[in-house]
Order: C-alpha cells, then sequence, then structure tokens
C-alpha cells in the first residue's frame, strides 16, 4: 500500500510538473500593465493564472483595485498600485491619505505584494497647473503616511511621467527637461533622491516613428538589426531609439544636478492595430517590437549610459482595452485578446483557463482532479 500510494504520488507530480510546464518565455523580469478600461476583461482570477502560466511575476496597475489585489494574495506577483491623477489634490491632505492607505493598501499586506505607489500618471501632459503643483505634496504626504505606518520600507512612492517632459531628447546627451517643468522637477528629483525611489518614464518610440515614418528608421524603432547612430559627445552608440530616450532622461536628470536617481520604464509598447494615418500600427511590428524587446529584458542589457543597470520595464499592456477613448491604436496595445487569445505571437503562450471555481485555489482543485482520475485509472487497472 505505501509502495502503491508513493507510485501515485510520483505519478502525480509528473503530471503536475508537466501541467505547469507551459512556456514561460516571459518570465525574464518584464512587467506587464494591467490596464482595464474595458467591459470584456476575464476576472482578476483567471488573469492570476494567465500570468503566472507565463511566469510574470511583476504587474502594474492604474488603481488599487481590491478584487485584483485579494486574487494575487499568496502569489509571488509584485504589484506597481496607481493613484489616478483626480486623487492628487486629496492626497495632500494627511487625514485623506492616511485613510486611503489605511483603506487600500494596508489590508492587502503582506499577503499581496504591494511594492510601489505610482502617484498619479503623465501629470505634466495635462495643462491643469493646479495638478502640476499638488503632485510633489501629495507623494510626500503619502510617503509620510507610509513612514508613520512603518511600511515606506516595502513600498516605495513615485509617479509616472510621459516622455514629453523633455525639450530635447536627442542625442541622448543632450536631454534636458522642458522649462516651464523646471521648477517641478528639481523639487521632484530631490524628492527621489532623498527617499531612493526611482524616475518612472512611459516612453513609446511607436509616437516618434509614427509622427516621422520618412525620417525614422523602423529598424531602428523595433530593436531589428541597423546601422544605430552614435552620441558624438559621448561616442556611446545607440541601435534603438528606446535606449536613447531612457538615457535622454538620465542626461536630463543629471542636468539637474543629480546621478543618484535610477530611471525604469514605466510603460512602453506597440499597438497591433491603428487608424490609416497611424502608421506602422501592424501585428507584426508590435510582434517584433515586444519580442526582441524580451530577448533584450533576458539579456539583462543596460542602455549605453548606464550598461551595468539592467533595463526595467513594464510593458503596455497585457489585454486590449475596448474603452479607451481615442485613435485605433489606444485599444490595441494588448498582448492577449480579453478572451486570452494572443494578439500576435511573440514566441509565448500563456493559458487562460476557462473554468475557474473562485473559492479553491486552481491548483489544488486541478490536484485534486488528477488524484481523482489516477485513483480511477489504478482500480480499473488493478
Ligand atoms: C520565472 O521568472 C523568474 C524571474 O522572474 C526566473 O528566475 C525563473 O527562472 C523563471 N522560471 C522559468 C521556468 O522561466
Ligand atoms: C476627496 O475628498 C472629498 C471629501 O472627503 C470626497 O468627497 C471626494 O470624493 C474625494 N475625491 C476622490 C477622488 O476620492
Amino acid at each position: 500500500m505505501a509502495a502503491c500510494s508513493s507510485l501515485l504520488f510520483r505519478l502525480l507530480l509528473v503530471l503536475l510538473t508537466f501541467s505547469d510546464s507551459t512556456v514561460q518565455i516571459l518570465g525574464l523580469g518584464v512587467g506587464i500593465n494591467y490596464g482595464q478600461i474595458a467591459n470584456n476583461l476575464p476576472s482578476p482570477s483567471r488573469v492570476s493564472y494567465l500570468l503566472r502560466s507565463l511566469n510574470i511575476s511583476r504587474v502594474k496597475l492604474y488603481d488599487a483595485d481590491p478584487n485584483v489585489l485579494v486574487a494575487f494574495s499568496n502569489t509571488n506577483v509584485e504589484f506597481i498600485i496607481g493613484l489616478g491623477n483626480e486623487y492628487l489634490q486629496n492626497m495632500t491632505d494627511p487625514i485623506k491619505a492616511q485613510n486611503w492607505v489605511l483603506q487600500r493598501v494596508q489590508p492587502h499586506l503582506p499577503q499581496t505584494k504591494i511594492t510601489c505607489i505610482t502617484v498619479g500618471n503623465e501629470v505634466f501632459k495635462t495643462n491643469d497647473h493646479q495638478l502640476w503643483s499638488n503632485l510633489l505634496p501629495a507623494m510626500q504626504t503619502l510617503y509620510n503616511t507610509l513612514v508613520d505606518l512603518g511600511l515606506d520600507k516595502q513600498v516605495a512612492v513615485t509617479t509616472a511621467h510621459s516622455l514629453d517632459i523633455l525639450s530635447v531628447s536627442f542625442p541622448p546627451s543632450a536631454g534636458v527637461f522642458r522649462q516651464d517643468l523646471g521648477e517641478y522637477l528639481h523639487e521632484i528629483l530631490n524628492f527621489h533622491a532623498q527617499i531612493k525611489s526611482p524616475f518612472l518614464i512611459n516612453a513609446y518610440p511607436y509616437f516618434a516613428y509614427k509622427d516621422n515614418p520618412n525620417d525614422v528608421s523602423l529598424d531602428y524603432v523595433l530593436f531589428q538589426p541597423n546601422q544605430g547612430s552614435v552620441d558624438q559627445m559621448t561616442n556611446l552608440k545607440y541601435d534603438n531609439m528606446l535606449y536613447a530616450q531612457v538615457d535622454a532622461v538620465y542626461s536630463a536628470i543629471k542636468a539637474m544636478g543629480h546621478t543618484d536617481i535610477e530611471v525604469r520604464v514605466s510603460e512602453t509598447g506597440w499597438p497591433s492595430r491603428g487608424d490609416e494615418n497611424e502608421v506602422g500600427a501592424t501585428p507584426e511590428n508590435a510582434g517584433l517590437y515586444n519580442g526582441n524587446l524580451l530577448k533584450r529584458i533576458e539579456e539583462k542589457q543596460g542602455t549605453p549610459a548606464k550598461s551595468n543597470v539592467p533595463i526595467d520595464i513594464y510593458v503596455f499592456a497585457l489585454f486590449n482595452e475596448n474603452l479607451k477613448p481615442g485613435p485605433v491604436s489606444e485599444r490595441n496595445y494588448g498582448l492577449y485578446y480579453p478572451n486570452g487569445t494572443p494578439v500576435y505571437n511573440i514566441g509565448v503562450q500563456g493559458y487562460l483557463p476557462e473554468l475557474v471555481d473562485p473559492s479553491a485555489s486552481t491548483k489544488n482543485g486541478f490536484s485534486v482532479f488528477i488524484l481523482l482520475i489516477l485513483v480511477i485509472a489504478y482500480i480499473i487497472s488493478s
């Protein structure tokens, strides 16, 4: 009997290992943006299964959706959560900031790994100067709340900028911030340096290509083999635009007196479809962009100016989001359709299960099912 059950156990292990070995090429440290501006997305528990089948363990949300945070409890997935721009005014009030953390963050810790909060998204892309002024106070107030609650060591505070905050981005060594943002960014950089949190940018070489398809080399933006360009000031060679954009941000930060702040890419991606005038928005190009990017992440490449700092990137986005306003491309950045089918082939295939019993962990349910089959098979064969 002991021998028999140990045989069963071994068989079970083999089967479970097999069922878990869906291709995991994505598990290379890449993060993914889990946007939810859609009315047809799968439930968070199914998404949790998809991401685990892809071995993706870093996820960025635009809010602090409790349904998502609960669905990922007791997984090894790390979360960046977000505070929308509409919260910034309130977050300058210590009482409201504390209430938000107590209600939206603390209940999920430590079973869900929340490691970072982005306060606002692309605030300087809006024309709302009150919002600009509220950004740093909101980050500071939130940070102070985390300190009071003893959470500041595990949860970082930052914000995500669009690349429009640069007035010069090429050559990378000439990167500088827009003059009208100088006073804000100067203080924000001091804050990052003080609390040792990263500077996040949303960087889309696609926009540069779309605006100027005749002048910008498609191979250069898609990480395909190309001549590249040499920055005459530094003699550094760039073979893709994303790295040039990241280094331009490093230069702009340095021009403000800081060499102590890490730049990370909170969003980058390529649309698989677009309007007539959105040149380059095709599944082929999107597959090349994201597939080539993943290979570079796997190699732990740094940018030419920071060759010893592996690029830290969150791809945009997990799903096509059917309710996003704007041109067709906006609704077509996803790696996946909402039904779990990949939009294009980048060499990975996740597994979005059809059925999930929300009361039981999928894996336990699956183990019991397999065990049952094995027992039945054993009984029949003996
Ligand atoms: C999963 O990803 C982690 C890093 O995120 C990596 O260390 C590990 O080797 C990956 N596993 C597989 C099977 O790819
Ligand atoms: C800001 O606080 C006010 C007053 O407490 C509240 O009514 C409002 O809903 C809050 N705004 C947001 C976006 O939560």
